[in-house]
């Protein structure tokens, strides 16, 4: 990457600066404009989640994810594509919104008033993930309470704790088995004694859950963002990151602010069986930071193999604050991460870590079918010349292939979604929400997954910006 001088902040991510301002429109469904090709075939709704509203009636929020989120969705039809965006109306929204000020901090933005503060009592903006399971679609935040949302108008139902099984809170991602068809999550939950417990949650096709498995952590584990699947485990990895509660639980600081990177005390592998009894198998390794897995699969000979975007250190968590998001000063300074395999050994009790690709990837996808199989490619965000490109990841030969949107725009997260009878694992097509600086607007790329050299082939615009999401999926019908 060519070296900047001190200081210096890249034209590119200066560009990008103003994809973090603030949602400027919301509404339902409607036709968008479309350039190149619109595959025909291409059946179902893409949707994203991420922080959509920086400030709140004259109040602006310190983090990128402190912000109130939106879902945003594109529905594919006979080669038509209509959008929509809305901003998830949390109760904590609503109740500053009839009021007509901000009553709530965030993650790491201090709330106005006292007694919003103390023991943690903050607004979750539920601005991570999506979750997607038959006719039912959830709005998901780190460490909170689900918020359901309409699928067709994206107006907001309201908290739903899965029916009634959520213990306290769930973490953001989700992953599918594709032979089973069944999709798990997890959560968190806090005792009084200050310790954490794991939670496990499965869901049939129709969207109801059930609670699985609880694991108590024996510390206070503040993040399992991620997890892997594999036919035979859950894989959890917990960081030494540590948090400093009592000025949390008095009110001095935002829950976020005083989380702490401890390295010296190791990453902590939690493999979880996915049959009852549900048995723990726990072990430290070297210590190393990372919130994505790719994907993971079993050995015959009783390791697993997981592949990560592996950071050597957690940031600090103040290098995506909004102020730096906009300059383009935090891409200058976060830490770059790299895709790793990790092979862990459950009988020997360890996990040893190589690397893939020395390229710099994060928010890793794959096929649906390839998850939990080994398997052969990785479809990350890559990032070059202070520039974010889609990326093709051979895991078997680290061979790296990129999609370039053009100078000014920039991809998210991808999602992949096969051609009706795709034999390949690579037939099929990515999409992308992107945000294109010169015109200030977002629109989804369409790239064949199987030539993403090519760029994309097709986009359908929104008429204007969706601030940079985080996750989502496609769902296809
Ligand atoms: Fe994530």
């Amino acid at each position: 990457m060519t070296e900047l001088r001190d200081g210096e902040i890249p034209e590119t991510r200066r560009a990008l600066g103003r994809a973090f301002q603030t949602l400027g429109r919301e509404h339902g469904f409607e036709p968008l404009t479309t350039e190149g090709t619109i595959p025909k075939e291409l059946r179902g709704t893409f949707y994203r989640n991420g922080p959509a509203l920086y400030e709140l009636f004259g109040r602006p929020y310190v983090h990128y994810f402190d912000g109130d989120g939106a879902i945003s969705a594109f529905r594919f039809r006979d080669g038509r594509v209509e959008g929509a965006v809305r901003v998830t109306e949390t109760p904590d929204l609503t109740e500053e919104r009839r009021a007509g000020r901000a009553l709530y901090g965030s993650g790491f933005t201090k709330g106005p008033l006292w007694r919003k503060r103390v023991f943690a009592r903050a607004k979750n903006p539920t601005n991570i993930h999506v979750l997607a399971i038959g006719r039912k679609l959830w709005a998901m935040p780190e460490m909170g309470v689900p918020i359901a949302i309409d699928p067709e108008t994206l107006s907001t139902r309201g908290p739903d704790p899965f029916g009634g099984v959520l213990r306290q809170m769930t973490n953001a991602h989700c992953r599918t088995d594709p032979e089973s068809g069944v999709t798990y999550t997890s959560g968190l939950s806090m005792e009084m004694s200050m310790t954490t417990s794991l939670h496990v949650y499965a869901f049939d096709a129709s969207g109801a859950a059930r609670h699985l498995t609880s694991v108590p952590l024996g510390g206070f584990v503040v993040m399992l963002h991620d997890f892997a699947l594999t036919k035979r485990w859950l894989v959890f990895v917990a960081h030494p990151v540590r948090v400093r509660l009592l000025p949390v639980i008095f009110g001095l600081s935002a829950p976020a602010e005083p989380m702490q990177w401890r390295p010296e005390l190791g990453s902590e592998v939690l493999l979880v069986e996915r049959a009852p009894p549900h048995r723990v198998t726990r072990f430290r390794m070297d210590t190393f930071f990372h919130f994505h897995f790719a994907n993971a699969f079993d050995r015959d000979d009783g390791t697993v193999v997981t592949d990560v975007c592996a950071y050597d250190t957690m940031d600090a968590p103040e290098v995506m604050n909004v102020i730096d998001a906009r300059s383009g000063r935090a891409w200058v300074r976060g830490a770059k991460s790299r895709l790793d395999r990790i092979t862990l050994d459950p009988a020997r009790m360890k996990g040893d870590r190589e690397t893939i690709a020395s390229e710099v990837v994060d928010f890793p996808t794959t096929a649906a079918r390839a998850q939990t199989h080994d398997y052969r490619y990785v479809y990350p965000m890559l990032t070059r010349e202070h520039r974010d490109l889609v990326a093709k990841l051979d895991v078997q030969t680290g061979d790296v292939e990129v999609g370039d949107l053009g100078r000014w725009r920039c991809p998210g997260e991808a999602s992949f979604v096969p051609r009706d009878g795709a034999t390949g694992e690579d037939d099929g097509w990515l999409l992308t929400l992107a945000y294109d600086a010169e015109r200030h607007r977002s629109g989804v790329a369409i790239l064949d997954a199987a030539r993403i050299g090519e760029g994309a082939i097709g986009w359908a615009w929104m008429e204007q910006h969706v601030p940079f999401p985080i996750h989502g999926c496609f769902v296809p019908g």
